[in-house]
């Protein structure tokens, strides 16, 4: 049986559609093959859609001439620019006010700027809200209490950030996992990255998305109860918590968005409880999922600023990383830790624009909670400045009351780096010697060890994990080199990241990591020893990268890469048990045109016999996609 299926593909929802048919192959399955331009044209769609990451440079070089500059006081300024819709930028750019200053730059680089600027592509809100899809759910009974039932609720499961989900919530056994099928397939309107872990809780999924909706569908059937319209980007997991001081409101759902706002909402229906910006910088943002622990809410925020500030007009660098705590039920701020201390004036650049510093340390993972010792554990990420403080490129340990650091264990010293910062584009805006760029984008795991004792561990983009004693102020257990540089690439900027990005699962054996250069490693908890590695059959001409997050049920280990496959893995011996191409078009509940492609950073969810994994990954220029799928053995 064959019957044609028209898939539209929307580059940052402009008139830019372009549609080509497919078929449905056997077994019943909608399997249309993507055709070679899909190729191109994700290549297209991650140039736009790289969108609420990229655009940054064109700004700091065309606009901040004036917006941010104290001698033009009547152009708004970045961050009251970041508040308007994609639209209303766009709009400004080719028939407003900055018209003039549109003419300039290309459509793309238009359409860019708006995405950027707005946190969302162009379409997104109006296509968005869920009130209009078609799988509106037939009910919307009492939320049960998120706790007294299975979850994968945030980004780690737990506040260990183990990933690791037990048998009894995972209702999923290896003998099962060959036989898992897609259920259902959710597409996001407009979206280019399904990059929001799915949180599962009460038996309703909750999902960020890059078009700036958060939605609450039903975890069995894929129906919906609500969307949220956030002001910007939600590449977080959510957490569903107990709030009180909010009427009959029981529980809240927590995230945070590109313009670094937090968010309570009733995770009932989606009404907004409070919202609150935790950084003013213009690109300060959040990525990672801010964790909710007894009445407190614990914030990552970071930074857009490493990605481009080589334009000389720009006086970099003044965007840092920190850790924000606040009250669960009113958002009010409790502590706030700078992971570098105040940016102060250091030098003038050629142009003769000043220039400052301490600066980066982006947190870009999500925090652990080491409730026995009361401390929040974090990795940070790169300067953009030198010289080069020693809580760069480290894991810190802060004090959950005050926010005050402990201890702190540096990973990679002197480690400044900003992007477009190579070859030619190079800028006396950039620092003296780029790189190696060895930011820690890994939740550290906490696990208690048989012998009583704990370890923290975490990895690093050049292929390190490390295991720190958290009762001796960070002190090394064990630190190996799980992975070596391939042939060729010794000398390339490449050789250092090829290692551990977006994190790893443990169970009480092993830790296990997906590595950038391709596979899976399983180490020994104790001694850190590498008990396997299994690398996953590849094309000769493309480097797969599986440095998403890992997720581990009891027996079987899960990891994705950015060909879209995902794969399940045996935990003791590393064979595998299961292969799945996303990375094609999708029919969805939502009868939204989606379809998956690159995995990165987010891993799946397994709870209920139930496994929730988003595809579709723009950020790095990979292949766009804009599906949440939900698969269960059959
Ligand atoms: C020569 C100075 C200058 C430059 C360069 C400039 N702007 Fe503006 N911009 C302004 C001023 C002044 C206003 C306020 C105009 C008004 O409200 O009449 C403004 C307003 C805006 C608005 C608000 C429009 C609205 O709907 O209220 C946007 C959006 C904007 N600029 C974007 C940009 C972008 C993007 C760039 C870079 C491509 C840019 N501007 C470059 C001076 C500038």
């Amino acid at each position: 049986m064959k019957r044609n299926l028209k898939v539209v593909v929307l580059i940052a929802g402009l008139a830019a559609c372009t549609m080509w048919a497919g078929t449905t192959h056997a077994q019943g399955q909608t399997q249309a093959p993507i055709p070679a331009q899909s190729a191109t044209q994700g290549q297209a769609a991650a140039a736009l859609g790289a969108g609420t990451e990229s655009g940054i440079g064109i700004f700091q070089q065309k606009c901040m001439g004036c917006h941010g500059n104290p001698n033009v006081p009547q152009a708004p300024a970045p961050s009251a620019v970041r508040q308007m819709s994609p639209e209303r930028i766009y709009d400004a750019l080719t028939n407003g006010v900055m018209k003039p200053q549109g003419a300039s730059l290309s459509e793309e680089q238009r359409q860019m700027l708006a995405v950027f600027l707005s946190g969302r592509p162009l379409g997104s809100a109006k296509e968005g809200d869920a009130k209009d899809m078609p799988n509106q759910c037939a009910s919307n009974p009492p939320l049960a209490d998120p706790s007294a039932s299975p979850a994968w609720n945030g980004w780690g499961v737990n506040m260990a950030d183990t990933r690791f989900e037990s048998a009894a919530a995972a209702g999923l056994s290896p003998d099962q996992v060959p036989n898992l099928k897609l259920k259902w397939a959710f597409g996001f309107p407009t979206g280019l990255s399904a990059y929001g872990e799915p949180a599962i809780a009460s038996g309703r999924v909750f999902v960020g998305s890059d078009i700036g909706y958060v939605y609450s569908l039903n975890a069995d059937t894929g129906c919906v109860y609500w969307s949220y319209e956030a002001e910007g980007a939600v590449r977080s997991a959510v957490t569903v918590a107990p709030v009180e001081g909010h009427g009959n409101t029981k529980y809240a759902a927590y995230f945070g968005d590109a313009h670094a706002n937090v968010y309570a909402v009733d995770a009932q229906n989606g009404q907004q409880l409070w919202k609150v910006k935790v950084d003013d910088h213009f690109v300060a943002r959040i990525t990672a999922a801010p964790k909710v622990y007894d009445g407190r809410v614990y914030v990552p925020v970071s930074s857009s600023e490493e990605f481009s500030s080589a334009s000389l007009d720009y006086p970099c660098c003044t965007g840092r990383g920190s850790v924000v705590a606040l009250d669960a039920n009113t958002g009010a701020q409790v502590w706030k830790t700078y992971v570098v201390s105040t940016p102060e004036p250091t030098r003038k650049n050629s142009k003769g624009v000043q220039q400052y510093g301490p600066s980066g340390g982006s947190i870009w993972n999500s925090p652990t909670i080491d409730v026995k010792r009361h401390v929040i554990y974090v990795g940070t990420g790169d300067s953009q400045s030198v010289p080069v403080p020693d809580t760069i490129d480290a894991l810190l340990a802060l004090d959950m009351d005050t926010g005050k650091i402990r201890w702190s264990y540096e990973a990679t010293a002197n480690d400044a780096f900003m992007g477009g910062c190579n070859g030619k584009s190079r800028t006396d805006n950039c620092p003296p010697v780029n790189g190696p760029d060895q930011d820690i984008g890994n939740s550290p795991i906490l696990k208690d060890l048989p012998d009583g004792k704990s370890v923290v561990i975490f990895g690093t983009k050049n292929g390190r994990a490390i295991a720190l004693d958290p009762d001796h102020n960070g002190a090394v257990v064990w630190l190996k080199q799980v992975v070596d540089v391939p042939k060729g690439m010794e000398h390339s900027f490449m050789a250092n990241l090829n290692g551990i990005v977006w994190g790893g699962a443990a169970d009480d054996q092993n830790v296990y990591y997906g590595l950038q250069s391709g596979g899976v490693v399983a180490l020994n908890l104790e001694t850190g020893d590498r008990v396997w590695f299994t690398k996953f059959p590849e094309p000769s001409h493309a480097r797969v990268s599986n440095s998403c997050a890992a997720s581990a049920i009891p027996g079987v280990v899960f990891v994705a890469g950015s060909d879209g496959k995902l794969h399940a893995l045996s935990a003791s011996d590393g064979h595998i048990l299961w292969e799945y191409d996303t990375a094609r078009p999708f029919e969805t509940v939502n009868k939204v045109p989606a379809k998956g492609g690159a995995i990165n950073s987010i891993g799946p969810a397994i709870v209920n016999g139930m496994l929730f994994m988003g595809s579709g990954y723009a950020v790095t220029g990979s292949n766009s996609g804009n599906v949440l799928l939900a698969f269960s053995p059959q």
